[in-house]
């Protein structure tokens, strides 16, 4: 079976093409290198992914890489919440028109699924937690809300005939995430490396869902196999973690005598966030299996 990945030569993107690529299919990577990492780049590389270098708003290249792909796992996108707030405009041009561009291409081009990679930013402030599929979608960024276009975009050509699955990630983390772009372990280990403690803004009593990349990998792979279509899915572990206890397991795991900085909370950001994974248990056969203890210990080997 072959797959195309836009945003192939991101961390999640490139993460999953080696995953599939070792589970035996044809997988190429489709990268405008905006944002790509060399570290990404090189790995796709070692593995044998072909990476073909275009942008998901040129329309004409798409429509030629498509032909013959069975599957589409959709992963490109700017993904940073504060630059979508100051750069609004690059936001909805860059992930909303982009995946305008990918579905329809998808649809014309007779691919079979469409996996378009959501975010659980499109949930905005949670009124119920867990949060479950059906949660009030009210994004609070212009990122959450390119995002949700993003899903709405693939159920209208879904309406069109077009298969398709959404998977809305929680916090994921792993080998190969962005410096500049990267969530709060990254920065957490980056500071470290500086030999500087992570920053914590509010009390540090927040939580997050945090999920290996590896995981997401597993998550993609069952999505494509499961025979479920045109269904959307929370992928997390369903375990809250306050980032004060991410940051002294991460401290103690670095073997480091270091304190947390605490510094005034941010505005916008959620107190509470953390997934009821019921649904991708049940209809995908999902089930995480890397515990964030495990995970973080693996990436800090990987920095040391
Ligand atoms: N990282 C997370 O915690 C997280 C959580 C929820 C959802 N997501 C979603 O997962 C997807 C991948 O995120 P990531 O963390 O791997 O980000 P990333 O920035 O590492 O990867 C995104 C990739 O997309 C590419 N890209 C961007 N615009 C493009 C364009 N116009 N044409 C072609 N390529 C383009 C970039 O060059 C980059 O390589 C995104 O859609 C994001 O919204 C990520």
């Amino acid at each position: 079976m072959r797959v195309l990945i836009t945003g192939g030569a991101g961390f999640i993107g490139h993460n999953t093409a080696i995953y599939l690529k070792k589970h035996d299919y044809e997988v190429i990577a489709f990268d405008n290198f905006r944002r790509a990492t060399d570290y990404a780049i090189k790995r796709l590389d070692t593995h044998g992914v072909p990476i073909v270098k275009g942008s998901i708003l040129d329309a004409k290249a798409l429509k030629e890489t498509l032909k013959g792909v069975d599957v589409v796992v959709h992963a490109a996108a700017y993904i940073s919440v504060e630059e979508s707030i100051k750069k609004p405009a690059l936001y909805f041009r860059n992930n909303v028109a982009g995946t305008a561009n990918v579905a329809h291409a998808c649809l014309h081009e007779d691919v079979k699924l469409l996996v378009y990679i959501s975010s659980a930013a499109v949930y905005g402030n949670p009124v119920t937690l867990p949060i479950s599929e059906d949660h009030p979608t009210t994004p609070i960024s212009p990122y959450g809300l390119t995002k949700l276009v993003g899903e709405q975009i693939t159920k209208f050509y879904g309406g069109q005939g077009l298969k398709y699955i959404i998977l809305r990630l929680f916090n994921v983390y792993g080998p190969g995430q962005s410096g500049a772009y990267a969530g709060v372990i990254n920065r957490f280990i980056m500071r470290l490396s500086e030999g500087k403690p992570p920053i914590i803004y509010g009390d540090g009593t927040q939580t997050r869902d945090f999920i290996h990349v590896y995981d997401v990998a597993k998550a993609i792979k069952l999505s494509i196999e499961g025979g479920v279509k045109n269904e959307v899915f929370n992928i997390a572990t369903g375990k809250p973690t306050a980032i004060r206890d991410l940051a002294e397991n991460i401290i103690r795991l670095a073997g480091l005598d270091l304190k947390p900085l605490f510094k005034r909370p941010r505005m916008g950001d959620i107190k509470h966030s953390y997934a009821d994974i019921s649904k991708a248990e049940k209809l995908l056969g999902f089930k995480p299996k890397i515990s964030l203890i495990e995970g973080l210990g693996d990436l800090l080997n990987l920095k040391a």
